[in-house]
């Protein structure tokens, strides 16, 4: 029995859909704990490509359950579309996939606001427009709508109706726009489409549990990354969940005393989409290079995703806030055809050198990369599956990385097969 984590330790779009497919070959249940739709996480499986917003990566695995933890706002719309595709791909997800009675429920007006407060905000954070941050905010603030709530016909009408006037007056004294959301129609959307996703609903830390005693396999799907999480990321350029590990156990019902690893997806490189500091990022060919060699484009927006250098001081950080035991390092084939590699070991800031990463985006913003530089390799090394067949420099880069956590898995490429176990 193993009961792990798989966790972005950046930015977020670290490969992890690649990874959690690939470990969910030997999970029972795949669970997802916190965000949304602002997910893509893309599975390439022969000339499939799947990019899953809502439903866990351990879907495609048809020996997998998968369930949507409470801590997840849940995105009706997209999980609709998802189900859809997934149906029409011969995926069946009747009795293997769940959705938690208590998590909160993203609702039209909340994508709206999402646009509407990016637009007056001075320090943008480049969101998804997922509706995201509004969602939690309703949910911190306890107005939120539940899954539960909408099964309960006469509760959701008093919350919906309550709900609607409050935004509506916010809508009206911010942009000056009357009435902007109706009731009948969000009450119609809801329920019409509601009637699709009843029979996914159940209690998924009841699940976990009956998981647990019959000592079977549990991996919880991490989204976005490390450096997004409210507290321990870079705000206020970060999303509106708990990312980390630590947002597993209130995002799903499990006690910490029985998660035993947890594996941080890791990309060779950096990126990032939105908004924010990033101190290692490129400006130049070699940041081209990378970008177009590694396909750098949001799989939920279609932006262009900023790259840079390894960043050791947050591959650092991201060991120690989740508790990494593992790394699975992904994209290194992109890094093939560079004469030098560089990677960031220290943020000069004013007269320091700083050695342990903060954050704290006014600081981030200061500082200038310090470098050690690596050798590269120009062989293309996307058709290797064992360890040692890989060059000389590209172990030695492993073996830099390895400073920090040890590296269980080698991604050198989308597709399933493209992995190779250390
Ligand atoms: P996620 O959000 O962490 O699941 O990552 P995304 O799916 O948003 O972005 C990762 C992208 O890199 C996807 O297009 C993957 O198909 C692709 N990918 C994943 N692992 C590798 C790898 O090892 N090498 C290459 N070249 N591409 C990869
Ligand atoms: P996956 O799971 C990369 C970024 C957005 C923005 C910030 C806040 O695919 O790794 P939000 O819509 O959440 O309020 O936006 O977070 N962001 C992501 N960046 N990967 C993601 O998810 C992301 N989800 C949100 O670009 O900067
Ligand atoms: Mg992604």
């Amino acid at each position: 029995m193993s009961v792990r984590i798989a966790v972005g330790a950046q930015w977020g779009d670290e490969g992890k859909g690649k990874i959690i497919d690939l470990l969910s070959s030997g999970a029972d249940l795949v669970v997802r704990y916190q965000g949304g739709a602002n997910a893509g996480h893309t599975v390439k499986i022969n000339d499939k490509k799947f990019i899953l917003h809502m439903i866990p990566s351990g879907v495609l695995n048809k020996k997998t359950v998968s369930a949507i933890g409470n801590g997840v706002v849940f995105d009706y719309e997209s999980f609709i579309n998802e189900l859809t595709v997934l149906n029409n791909e011969g995926i069946d997800t009747e009795e293997r996939l769940f959705l938690s009675p208590y998590a909160h429920v993203v609702m039209p007006y909340h994508k709206e606001i999402d646009r509407a407060f990016e637009k007056v905000r001075k320090n943008k954070i480049g969101t998804t427009f997922k509706g995201i941050g509004p969602a939690y905010q309703d949910k911190i603030s306890r107005c939120g709508i539940r899954v539960v709530d909408i099964l309960d016909d006469d509760y959701f009408v008093s919350v919906l109706k309550n709900n609607i006037e409050m935004k509506n007056l916010t809508f009206e004294s911010m942009y000056g726009e009357k009435n902007k959301f109706s009731f009948d129609e969000i009450y119609k959307d809801c329920l019409d489409k509601f009637s699709i996703i009843r029979k996914y609903v159940k209690d998924v830390s009841l699940i976990i549990d009956e998981y647990l005693k019959q000592n079977k396999s549990i991996l919880f799907e991490g989204a976005q990354g490390t450096l997004l999480d409210i507290d321990h990321g870079t705000y206020p350029y970060v999303t509106s969940s708990n990312t980390t590990s630590g947002g597993v156990c209130t995002g799903t019902g499990v006690s910490p005393t029985k998660i035993n690893s947890v594996i941080g997806v890791m990309k060779a490189y950096t990126t990032r989409v939105g908004n924010g500091p990033f101190v290692s990022e490129l400006f130049d060919d070699t940041g081209k290079y990378l970008s177009e060699k590694g396909h750098e484009v949001g799989a939920t927006t279609g932006r262009p995703r900023r790259c840079g250098y390894f960043d050791a001081l947050i591959a650092r950080y991201s060991v120690r806030i989740n508790g990494i035991s593992s790394l699975a390092l992904t994209k290194i084939d992109v890094l093939g055809g560079l004469d030098k590699i560089k990677v960031c070991v220290g943020y000069k800031y004013n007269d320091q050198i700083l050695r342990e990463f903060l954050p704290v985006s006014n600081v981030l913003e200061k500082c200038e990369p310090v470098y050690e530089e690596l050798e590269g390799w120009k062989e293309d090394i996307s058709e290797i599956r064992n360890y040692n067949e890989l060059p000389e420099n590209v172990k030695k880069y492993i073996g830099y990385i390895e400073k920090v956590s040890p590296v269980e898995i080698v991604s050198v490429g989308p597709e399933r097969n493209q992995s190779i176990y250390k």
